[in-house]
């Protein structure tokens, strides 16, 4: 039986935190035997905002030795550096030659982004959904495992895909979004109405894969909750519902049974029974990355192997959109 192929990438802009694992790796570990696995560190897509060279080159081998630690393993799935494949950006021209400024001008995390960071907007960042459509559409994937802040992107990318099949013959799978009921959208714990990022700046408000047991006991212990008492899933109640979303993927119970297993118990104890299966669940994946990271030999064979076996994909992807537009 042939796999299904699932590609998806992740930026090296610093640590990953409990949303970029709940919503997005752990998803791709879990997955693993089911697909055919393209995972990649998209740095290109990094440099939209302002990096400083040597951290991004730390980040993205760091960032691929954290993958490694959550469980990627080589023998199942594929992981490369997005900028060691000239087609991405190759194949990001011609779809941006492609898509309509009225299409682009729809993106919601450019407004986001840019907002955030106004001193900064450059045509990259404006261009950052096409060059992820390039990612997924040149490696012919029939599933991309995200986080619900991609949806739109993903939208984008099918659009693009159905209209080029369509002017100038078939070309790009069409990809089907792959979003998680459950870990899609973490919140930030010091704020449960905004999503879990990388850039926020508050000292409470993610969970780093890499924090030490005393910081996520206290990070966990100053989450934002509400004044009411019992330990309930009511979405009204933003704060504790995130954190019991939490509870709820790192124990494999059900909501009923966690629900009875905090009854007539308070927040003190449901945050110390969280602390501790989120202290548990990353312990082997914090002591794998110690031993990984200084392995940079190993590393890099890993990545440069990736790179060679997916590049085929992506040249023939590529010359094949670059004939039918007139290119060759
Ligand atoms: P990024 O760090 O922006 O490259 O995101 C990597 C992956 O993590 C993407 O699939 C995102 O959708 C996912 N992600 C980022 N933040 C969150 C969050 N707060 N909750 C769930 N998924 C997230
Ligand atoms: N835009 C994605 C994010 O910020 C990262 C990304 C780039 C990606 N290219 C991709 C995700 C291709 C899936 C597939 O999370």
């Amino acid at each position: 039986m042939i796999k299904k192929r699932v590609f998806s990438g992740i930026q090296p802009t610093g640590q990953i935190h409990l949303g970029n694992y709940l919503g997005a790796v752990k998803n791709w570990v879990d997955s693993q035997d089911e697909y055919e696995n393209i995972f990649c560190v998209v740095n290109s897509h990094a440099i939209t905002t302002t990096q400083n060279p040597k951290e991004l080159r730390k980040n993205t081998y760091e960032l691929a030795a954290m993958l490694l630690a959550c469980g990627i393993d080589m023998k199942k799935s594929n992981l490369f550096i997005q900028s060691e494949i000239d087609e991405h950006p190759a194949l990001s021209w011609i779809l941006d030659c492609n898509v309509s400024m009225g299409e682009m001008n729809r993106m919601t995390q450019f407004k986001d982004k840019s907002a955030k960071n106004p001193k900064n907007v450059n045509a990259g960042l404006f261009n950052y959904p096409v060059l992820m459509a390039a990612d997924i559409l040149l490696y012919q994937a029939d599933g991309v495992p995200v986080g619900e802040d991609q949806k739109q992107h993903l939208e984008l990318t099918r659009n693009i895909a159905e209209r080029f099949n369509r002017d100038f013959g078939e070309c790009f799978k069409i990809p089907e979004p792959m979003i998680f009921k459950s870990g899609s959208r973490v919140m930030g714990l010091d704020d449960p109405t905004s999503k879990m990022s990388k850039s926020a700046k508050g000292a409470n408000h993610a969970i780093f894969l890499l924090d030490t047991p005393d910081v996520i006991s206290r990070k966990i212990k100053k989450a934002t909750t509400d004044s009411q008492t019992s330990i309930v899933f009511d979405k009204n109640r933003e704060g504790l519902y995130n954190l019991l979303g939490i509870y709820e993927i790192f124990t494999h119970k059900t909501k009923e049974v966690i629900e009875q297993e905090f009854e007539g118990k308070g927040y003190g104890e449901f945050k110390s029974a969280l602390a501790e299966v989120i202290i548990e669940s990353l312990k082997p994946i914090r002591e794998e990355y110690e031993k990984l990271v200084s392995e940079k030999g190993y590393i890099e064979k890993i990545l440069q192997a990736g790179a060679t076996q997916v590049r085929p994909i992506a040249k023939s992807t590529y010359n094949r959109a670059k004939e039918l537009i007139g290119l060759v």
